[in-house]
């Protein structure tokens, strides 16, 4: 009879414990069918206590009655469609058109958007980017509607609170949907004289509402124009001026009271982010141009006039310290409550696919726990990023206003922002008020992040959603 060694046994064993803890992990990260952000791991201090009693997010909507002053009907559809600058590319639009149609309202005006589904197979919804809309006009799949499936359609209605340069877009399945075309601008409170640049990367080239390199603005010599600069893309955008200083008039839709005129420095636009730049055409018959990068830009002059384009500038303008101060209208040295929210990345498994994935606070999504407020609360936010990459960070349903880079404060005209972006190594702490009760997802804004875990959620105590993630919603 063979007697088999211990020592033989050893890597055997040690085999079994490495493939086991591999396939719990595995198993562990696997989705269920379908799932509610209310069962996101344990709010910290909440003892996995569940939200089945209290508000509904579908309860907490705009004014449901009474007439509109604005009123769109958009029409989502599967197809062919011809951008502005003539090219041809498969891809999903609104009325047949990509971007899809401009909406425009006054301070105070009520809208009302009906999105009629026609063909994308895989379900639509809107979302208005950076707009603080009541929560069930979020428009985010599985946590504050159901994704709208071919053949049926939804009303969003909300009053135009703010004024400034928002954007909206699909929130199912949005990594693919906004980078094939399910979006446009939202536009509250614009002079007749303003330029909306709405960027976006259709099929591997720049555009500026869908026509690459350059777009002719007529204005008369000495005119003052707002460009309201909107970066519907992935990634990071610069933009500069050729030909005459700039003002940085607003910043994610939050004008800016004090906005010195800015030369040879570029500004960051992060994904997601809108900044309204001011330019004066020059008296003397010349243009000014406003580039977006990948020789995509506006000439802004009389017709026919030209200007000399300066090099991409390599430094750029810090926020952080752009124009005088002012008062926030909160305090955030009274904070109520403090969150830390750092992005990191590591091996293991999402929903059983094996990879390098982003991680919240050490955790790979969806158990990330959910950070929770209660109406009224101060917050303060530390946002850390260590992962090897830069994230685009948009919180929905609030402006937060940034109070430090790396230990540094703020020292200019407060930074509103709702599109933040966090570069690798850099470390920023924000601060808002917690006034719009609801389920509110935190994400990074280059989808294809989001699409892989980097997301979280932002709850109010006493709010409970009725939808699921899974089955026929795909937020991302
Ligand atoms: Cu513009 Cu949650 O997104
Ligand atoms: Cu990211």
């Amino acid at each position: 009879m063979r007697r088999i060694g211990w020592r033989a046994v050893i890597p055997v064993v040690a085999a079994l414990a490495i493939v086991g803890t591999l396939g719990w992990a595995w198993f562990d990260s696997l989705l269920p069918e379908s799932y509610s952000v209310m069962d996101m791991g344990p709010p910290p201090g909440h003892g996995g206590m569940h939200h089945h009693d209290g508000v509904s997010v579908a309860a907490l909507t705009g004014p449901r009655d009474g007439p509109a002053d604005v009123s769109v009907t958009l029409v989502a559809r599967a197809e062919r469609v011809t951008l502005a600058d003539g090219r041809s590319v498969m891809g999903y639009t609104l009325n047949h058109t990509s971007p899809g149609p401009q909406i425009r309202a006054r301070r105070g005006q009520l809208v009302e958007v009906r999105l009629v589904n026609e063909s994308v197979a895989g379900g639509v919804t809107l979302h208005w980017h950076g707009y603080d809309v009541p929560n069930a006009e979020d428009g985010v799949a599985g946590v504050t509607q159901d994704a709208v499936a071919p053949g049926h359609d939804h009303v969003y209605r909300f009053v135009a609170a703010d004024a400034g340069t928002y954007w909206y877009h699909s929130h199912q399945l949005s990594h693919e949907q906004v980078q094939r075309g399910l979006f446009g601008a939202l536009i509250v409170d614009a002079a007749d004289s303003d330029r909306v640049a709405l960027v976006h990367t259709y099929a591997g080239r720049r555009t500026i509402g869908g026509r690459a390199g350059t777009t002719a603005v007529s204005a008369a010599p000495g005119a003052t124009v707002r460009v309201r600069v909107v970066n519907t893309d992935q990634g990071t955008m610069r933009a500069w001026v050729s030909g005459a200083a700039y003002r940085i008039g607003a910043v994610d839709g939050h004008e800016r009271a004090d906005a010195p005129p800015v030369r040879d420095l570029a500004l960051v636009v992060p994904a997601g982010g809108r900044a309204d730049l001011e330019v004066v055409v020059p008296d003397g018959g010349g243009a000014v141009r406003v580039d977006v990068g990948a020789g995509a830009g506006l000439l802004v002059g009389p017709e026919g006039a030209g200007v000399e384009a300066s090099a991409e500038p390599r430094a750029s303008v810090d926020l952080l310290s752009y124009g005088a101060p002012e008062p926030l209208g909160f305090d955030p040295g009274a904070a109520t409550q403090r969150f830390e929210y750092r992005i990191g990345r590591r091996p293991g498994f999402l929903d059983g696919r094996p990879g390098l994935w982003w991680t919240v606070n050490g955790r790979l999504y969806p158990d990330v726990p959910m950070f929770m407020v209660g109406l009224g609360d101060v917050v303060r936010m530390t946002i850390e990023n260590h992962s090897g990459e830069t994230h685009p960070m948009h919180l929905h349903g609030h402006h937060a206003v940034v109070l430090s880079r790396d230990g540094v404060a703020a020292t200019g005209s407060p930074w509103w922002t709702d599109s933040l972006e966090v570069a690798d190594g850099e470390t920023y702490e924000i601060a808002f008020v917690a006034d719009n009760p609801g389920a509110w997802v935190d994400h990074c804004h280059n989808l294809a992040h989001a699409a892989e875990g980097l997301m979280a959620h932002l709850a109010y105590e006493g709010v409970t959603t009725p939808y699921r993630i899974g089955g026929g919603n795909q937020p991302e």
